[in-house]
């Protein structure tokens, strides 16, 4: 029996994969990494240093003079960008539409993926993203690729919006959703795509509860 495994959870944008990883990780006392909170710390900084987010070279560069850390806190993370807290910084309309033209930089994604595979070195990881299971970890004993239609995750990420207070419109949250798988499904580097022995959940129509349960049980069978 194997005490620790490394569990990879990859879908497009609101499939639910960082609340889910997150009770998972939680569940298992497992470390959990949300890579997708780098790629948008990166284009955080090159925002607010009017960078040039489609010139690889200049990403590439911002990113090799940049630290980002994710810490642990007690039901998630926190997002250090060089030891300044940019948490809810990272989530905000700006950069979650720029963030994927910053993540096709094949130099960028290189970078990232060492430091992820640095970070998931110890066993006993919960890893979410886009390209985990496929290039990350491909080793990983467990993987899991949450679906859910455009309609529900926008509807999610609506009421996410309505929740905090800020304002939402949700043909233009189907937009954008659309847009980011596009553009991360169709990049040459390490796009979004299931990897060939990843248990596919479509999410469309289950309880964040009933999601997680049923990556404890694939995680329990993988244990047995
Ligand atoms: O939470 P949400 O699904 O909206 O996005 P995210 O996981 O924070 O990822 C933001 C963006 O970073 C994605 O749309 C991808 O462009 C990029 N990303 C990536 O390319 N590879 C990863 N492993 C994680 C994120
Ligand atoms: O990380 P990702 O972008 O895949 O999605 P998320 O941020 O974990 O989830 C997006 C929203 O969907 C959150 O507000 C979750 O609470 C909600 N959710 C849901 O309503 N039902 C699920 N089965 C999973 C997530």
């Amino acid at each position: 029996m194997q005490d620790t495994i490394a569990i990879a959870i990859d879908g497009p944008a609101a499939a639910g994969k960082s609340t889910v990883a997150k009770i998972v990780a939680k569940e298992l006392s497992y470390v959990y990494i949300d890579t997708g909170a780098m790629y948008r710390a990166l284009t955080l900084k090159a925002l607010r240093n009017g960078a040039r987010l489609n010139v690889e070279e200049d990403m590439h560069q911002l990113l090799m003079t940049t630290t980002i850390d994710l810490q642990q806190t007690g039901d998630g993370q926190r997002v250090l960008l060089d030891t300044e807290d940019v948490s809810l910084d990272v989530r905000s309309q700006e950069v979650t539409t720029q963030v994927s033209y910053v993540a096709v930089h094949g130099k960028v994604r290189e970078e990232m993926v060492n430091r992820q595979r640095q970070l998931a070195e110890k066993k006993g990881v919960v890893m979410d993203g886009r390209d985990i299971g496929t290039h990350v970890i491909p080793d990983a004993e467990v993987k899991v690729f949450l679906i859910a239609s455009v309609s529900e995750r926008a509807e999610r990420r609506h009421k996410e919006n309505m929740e905090k207070g800020f304002p939402s419109d949700m043909e233009q949250l189907k937009e954008e959703i659309r847009m980011r798988d596009k553009i991360d499904s169709e990049r040459e580097v390490s796009p979004l795509v299931k990897a060939d022995d990843a248990i596919e959940v479509d999410t469309t129509s289950l309880t964040i509860d009933e999601v997680a349960n049923r990556i404890l049980s694939i995680v329990q069978d993988q244990l047995k």
